[in-house]
């Protein structure tokens, strides 16, 4: 037997029972004659107190950090208790030991404020691991996984696997691919999602399934954004979209109870994508706080329902404002305080190339009821007190106006509330906040190629509404230009995305499960017949053999379990990560391969310029 107990384990009420743990040296201190020694396992860590008859033995065999260590003694009551870890009333008084493995100096400290810094921790992932805050991430992952199965499983989804190997399934992103050498020249795409599988589950009557299950995607990474990621999976037939959103949101609930003991009573929030983009300038706002964009000017077919209030900025010789295509304003509360030395850092920091706006225009609401601004000399008090009123600005506020093209104002200004809404505390970290975002557009305009793209998947239905509009309408764009004067620029899905605290954790939809309406769909983004056959015959082939109604959805595991853990970045939460460039540096992959390999293979590199 290696052990008797773990290092998390013995209490006061253990106090003279013998004991032998195992487990790795995270400290040693010695004073005069005696040492104490953190031992350090998965459950915890016990102080080990060697006295003066085991100097000897000490001294033959020299303990060192993170050395494997076997020690039997007695439980004994502490003279000097530590209240911050649950062993902290007692140690263990050694009666032997034995050195089971020795380690080398480790290259960062084994503790929750390491020396190592990200690289370094990365190369050494299996020493990062053995650190309690990491661990403590990869608990919190179990737990979200176990809770997710439990509540699946409760309501009678069956977990099915689905191949690796396999065709392009359309994400959005580039595939990896895997070449064959059983079919030289030819290549397996790794899955971007189950998608079309689950689809092709739901035609063969397994009515409700689940897969927490790996996902590949070559794109550009970010924090919260890995190559291979975790999606919780999900399909369900003879659903409609209120039937898919009341599932998932329990789902979502039951872990919040059972992870983080969160009684997450009320309603989720709904919102559909186009308010979204004029409440928050963004499809995925985080709700925590108010800070409401003010749209003083905008393209009105952008927005074809909503008032346009220009006059209340326009005629005023402003140069800027007159010329610009989108004005917004937002009321940043309690910052009408703010000196010329924070305004000027923020006009820096809206001119960065990541928010590339030209400047800030501030308006001060103060709390005497007078307006001060950083466009005094062409707004009158009387008009400035308007524009405040418009923005719903209290008195000791400060207003701050972006103005320029469209996109690219509306997507400053989300980042801009984003930034203050940090800054001035309204983001907390242990409040969340779940929305459901609806009614995404089912296109989106692809400059490059003027043609129509899939903003979801190929495979989301338009709204039973609008199906019409599409069967009775040639998707060809005359115009680039007026591209949103189109009738299928106004083609709402069935879609819908699930919003943590301004994170997308998740997204799915209503499918379309009728071959002609697919081929239709295939037509719209440009697919002739031959390569619709190519890509997706087997899909479409099976939709000819009684696919019932059916939708979805995919949960960002990774995302859910890092934004519930109080993190930014899902590294975090992975065992074995990569890095910004896809790279394993522990494992120094991706790398290149044996010359026999390629001969297998049939291939010769020949990498171009
Ligand atoms: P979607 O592409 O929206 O939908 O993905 C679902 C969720 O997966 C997470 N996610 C990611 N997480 C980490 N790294 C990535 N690179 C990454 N990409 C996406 C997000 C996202 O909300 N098949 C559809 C789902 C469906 O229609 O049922 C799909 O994959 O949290």
């Amino acid at each position: 037997m290696f052990r008797s107990h773990t290092c998390g384990e013995l209490r006061l009420a253990d106090v003279k029972k013998i004991t032998t743990l195992a487990g790795w040296v995270q400290t040693i201190r010695k004073f005069g004659s005696i040492t104490f020694v953190d031992l350090r396992d998965r459950y915890g860590i016990t102080q080990l107190l060697f006295s003066e008859t085991l100097n000897e033995k000490l001294e033959a065999n020299p303990l060192g950090r993170e050395f494997v260590l076997q020690v039997t003694g007695v439980v004994n009551e502490r003279s000097n208790k530590n209240g911050n870890i649950p062993t902290g009333e007692i140690e263990i008084l050694v009666e032997d030991f034995s050195i089971l493995n020795k380690s080398i100096t480790p290259p960062f400290t084994i503790q929750d404020d390491t020396d190592g810094g990200d690289d370094l921790r990365m190369k050494y992932r299996y020493l990062d691991l053995r650190r309690q805050a990491v661990k403590k991430n990869l608990e919190l992952r179990y737990a979200v996984g176990r809770s997710t199965r439990n509540y699946l499983h409760e309501n009678q989804f069956m977990d099915i696997e689905t191949p690796f190997l396999i065709k392009s399934t359309p994400e959005g992103a580039r595939d990896f691919v895997v070449p064959s050498r059983m079919n030289a020249g030819q290549f397996y795409a790794l899955p971007q999602s189950p998608q079309t599988f689950k689809q092709l589950l739901m035609v063969s009557g397994y009515d409700r399934y689940y897969q927490i299950v790996k996902c590949f995607r070559d794109e550009d990474l970010r924090a919260d954004r890995q190559p291979e990621f975790t999606q919780i999976d999900c399909e369900m037939a003879f659903v409609e979209q209120e039937d898919i959103l009341n599932m998932f949101e329990q789902l979502i609930k039951r872990i919040f109870k059972d992870v983080k003991n969160i009684d997450y009573t009320d309603a989720v929030e709904r919102m559909t994508w186009e308010n979204a983009m004029w409440t928050y300038g963004n499809d995925k706002p985080d709700i925590r706080f108010e800070m409401k964009l003010c749209n003083l000017k905008f393209p009105q077919h952008t927005f074809p329902a909503k008032e346009n209030i220009s006059t209340l900025i326009s005629g005023a010789d402003f140069k800027v404002f007159d010329e610009a295509e989108t004005i917004i304003a937002i009321a940043a509360p309690g910052c009408s305080e703010y000196t010329r030395k924070q305004t000027d850092e923020l006009t820096e920091w809206v001119k960065r190339p990541q928010i590339g706006m030209k400047g800030l225009v501030y308006i001060k609401c103060n709390t005497d009821g007078s307006y001060k601004s950083s466009v005094d000399k062409f707004y009158s008090e009387e008009r400035l007190k308007e524009i405040a009123n418009a923005t719903n600005a209290q008195p000791g506020d400060m207003i701050f106006i972006l103005a320029g093209a469209e996109e690219r104002t509306r997507k400053a200004v989300s980042e801009l509330r984003l930034y203050l809404g940090q800054q001035l505390g309204l983001r907390k970290a242990e409040e969340f906040k779940l929305l459901w975002v609806l009614d995404f557009p089912l296109f989106e305009y692809a400059e490059d190629d003027n043609r129509w793209v899939a903003r979801h998947h190929p495979f989301t239905s338009p709204k039973p509404s609008d199906i019409e509009i599409m069967i009775n309408n040639n998707p060809v764009i005359e115009n680039a230009n007026e591209y949103l004067k189109h009738p299928y620029a106004t083609i709402k899905a069935n879609a819908y995305d699930m919003v943590l605290n301004g994170n997308e954790i998740g997204g799915g939809s209503i499918r379309i499960f009728q071959k002609e309406l697919q081929e239709k769909m295939f037509a719209a983004l440009g697919m002739d017949e031959h390569e619709q056959q190519h890509k997706f015959g087997f899909l479409l082939g099976a939709f000819e053999y009684g696919a019932p109604p059916h939708g979805g959805i995919a949960f960002g595991f990774d995302r859910l379990c890092s934004i519930l853990g109080g993190s930014e970045s899902i590294r975090d939460f992975i065992a074995f990560p990569k890095n910004n460039s896809g790279r394993d540096v522990m494992i120094d992959a991706p790398s290149t391969i044996d010359e026999k390999q390629f001969d297998e293979l049939q291939i010769k590199l020949d990498l171009k310029a």
